[in-house]
């Protein structure tokens, strides 16, 4: 028995709220970032495209720095991060995806980010990432417009 299932154990002795205990465990865990382990799954999972700097390539894959905070901004914005095909269809799972965007947005993206931005978890990432957009430009062409229009203008429609 693991050390959770122990203490959920010993709470529903107890008659504890275990739900909500094991969520906030579990929520903290994801939270945490393990920066080498981000790299890692960063370098074998998305950096193939998204280049060693996440500086994307011009005009075919967009950069992972800068922009990618505003769109934190949105709660559309926080479901479109995920939910990109690479993204959402990664080998990552929900715990995994959760941190290296997590670890892209508090290493590249701190200044874009709005002062409320709260790390994704893994339960969030789960239920927003499937499933894997299809019409990307077009959401994105959307966002956009709906961050010039909060005054974000910093955010370019094009990369
Ligand atoms: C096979 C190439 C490829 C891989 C691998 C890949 N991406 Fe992408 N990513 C793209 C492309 C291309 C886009 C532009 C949207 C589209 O056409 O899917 C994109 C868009 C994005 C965006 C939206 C950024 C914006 O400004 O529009 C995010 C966030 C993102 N990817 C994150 C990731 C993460 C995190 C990983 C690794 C888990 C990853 N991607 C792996 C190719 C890739």
């Amino acid at each position: 028995m693991n050390a959770l299932s122990r203490l959920v154990r010993t709470l529903r002795q107890h008659g504890l709220p275990i739900l909500l205990l094991a969520c906030g465990a579990a929520s903290a865990r994801a939270q945490t970032i393990d920066n080498a382990r981000a790299l890692q799954n960063y370098t074998l999972n998305c950096m193939g495209c998204h280049s060693p700097t996440g500086a994307g390539v011009a005009g075919k894959i967009p950069p992972l720095r800068h922009a990618l905070g505003y769109f934190m901004h949105l709660p559309q914005g926080r479901e479109f991060a995920v939910r990109v095909p690479g993204a959402s269809n990664s080998a990552l799972d929900d715990s995994e995806l959760a941190e290296v965007v997590n670890w892209l947005l508090i290493s590249y993206n701190r200044e874009e980010l709005p002062a409320d931005f709260r790390p994704y978890t893994a339960e969030e990432v789960a239920r927003l990432r499937r499933p894997a957009l299809a019409e990307v430009a077009q959401r994105r062409a959307h966002l956009v417009e709906m961050l010039h229009r909060q005054g974000i203008t910093d955010v370019k429609p094009s990369y």
